[in-house]
């Protein structure tokens, strides 16, 4: 069985083709660089951009994989939740080829191809506890089988990933913030101001990260002489500083909630043994050393994507396809994009998670 699978949700075009040995045949990615000059995603940009290079990744990525099109049983894509003009862009290519070469058609949920990334890689059995930390979303799930999910708790503002944009911006290191934070914070040091823990103290696994962002506010105007953050005097180590306590306190708050999610996990799953993490914030090492300490704590096993993985890739929808397609599900060719799709959908299975059964 071999997927190819395309991804355009956002800022990245990709695609890629796995089999069902677990091997990567081969993949093609587009960073929009675009994007940068304006801090962050212009969804019409994204989507013009899009349409521009997803011809030649999808042939880059089958000339690496030395694969002809006909040799694929069925094309995946990200088919929501995400920036519609883009995933329009991926599910309309991956449509024309299904119907082209009449091989099944998978819409994969943006959100499932996160979920399921890790097990491409390593040996993770459902059901699992799942943190997903991306720039759209911030959510821990119980992975129970494909298309089947509870949601133990979600952020009810900002996503981390978002929050880690947002910061970045504020000390003016540039977009995407993740990677340039984390960076900023290897050399700073994370008691020097003190930062919010929101919610850490409610009794649900609910997050919330838009008052420590508004707080990291309040202390970047306190280096500005009229408060306005574009003017303020920070050095290289009061950015360091800000960036690793902003950091630090970002992670207790998934850590304290994930530590209540564990206890409700082991309850409702007994025979569960993982705790994964995915999303583009799953990329963040701080994050993942803190989290395999937790699964140590709580005798289970830490496991996530490959760093590379962890942003948005052709191979997590491939690999999602792939999963879908093994259970029998399908989609129909006027399946809709949907630019809101909650991973934990109540809708039948079929229809909710974006296929029909074979
Ligand atoms: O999963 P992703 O590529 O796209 C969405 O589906 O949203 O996630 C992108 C997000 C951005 O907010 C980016 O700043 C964040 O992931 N990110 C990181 C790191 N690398 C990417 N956040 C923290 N640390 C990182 N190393
Ligand atoms: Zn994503």
């Amino acid at each position: 069985m071999i997927v190819l699978g395309i991804e355009s949700s956002c800022d990245e075009t990709a695609a890629a083709v796995v089999n069902e040995k677990r091997e990567i045949l081969g993949q093609a990615l587009l960073s929009q660089a675009e994007h940068i000059r304006y801090g962050g995603v212009v969804p019409e940009i994204a989507a013009r951009s899009h349409l521009e290079h997803i011809d030649q990744i999808i042939a880059e990525c089958l000339v690496k994989a030395n694969l002809k099109i006909n040799d694929i049983d069925a094309v995946a894509a990200s088919a929501g939740p995400g920036l519609i003009g883009g995933v329009v862009v991926g599910v309309t290519a991956a449509k024309t080829i299904a119907l082209a070469l009449s091989k099944p058609f998978i819409a994969v949920n943006h959100l499932e191809g996160h979920a399921l990334c890790a097990r491409l890689t390593e040996d993770i059995s459902y059901p699992y506890l799942l943190l997903l930390v991306s720039g759209g979303h911030c959510q821990i799930l119980i992975v129970k089988n494909v298309g089947e999910y509870e949601r133990l708790g979600t952020t009810i503002d900002d996503a981390a990933g978002e929050a880690f944009d947002k910061v970045s911006k504020m000390l003016g290191l540039g977009y995407p913030g993740g990677p340039l934070i984390e960076k900023a914070a290897q050399q700073g040091d994370s008691s020097r101001f003190v930062l919010p823990r929101p919610l850490i103290g409610s009794n649900d696994c609910n997050m919330s990260f838009s008052g420590l962002k508004t707080a990291v506010r309040r202390i970047v105007e306190t280096f500005s002489e009229d408060g306005d953050i574009s003017k303020a005097n920070l050095s290289p180590q009061d950015i360091a500083d800000i960036a690793a306590s902003f950091q630090c306190a970002l992670t207790d708050c998934l850590l304290k909630k994930l530590q209540k999610a564990i206890v409700l996990f082991k309850q409702k799953c007994p025979e569960g043994k993982h705790l994964v993490v995915s999303g583009g914030v799953a990329a963040n090492t701080y994050l993942r050393q803190n989290l395999e300490n937790l699964a140590q704590k709580n005798h289970l096993v830490f496991a996530a994507p490959p760093i590379r993985f962890c942003t948005d890739n052709g191979v997590m929808v491939a690999w999602a396809g792939l999963e879908r397609l093994k259970a029998g599900y399908v989609s129909d060719l006027d399946f809709k994009p949907r630019p809101r799709w909650p991973l934990d959908d109540k809708a039948p299975k079929a229809a909710g998670a974006g296929g029909v059964k074979a």
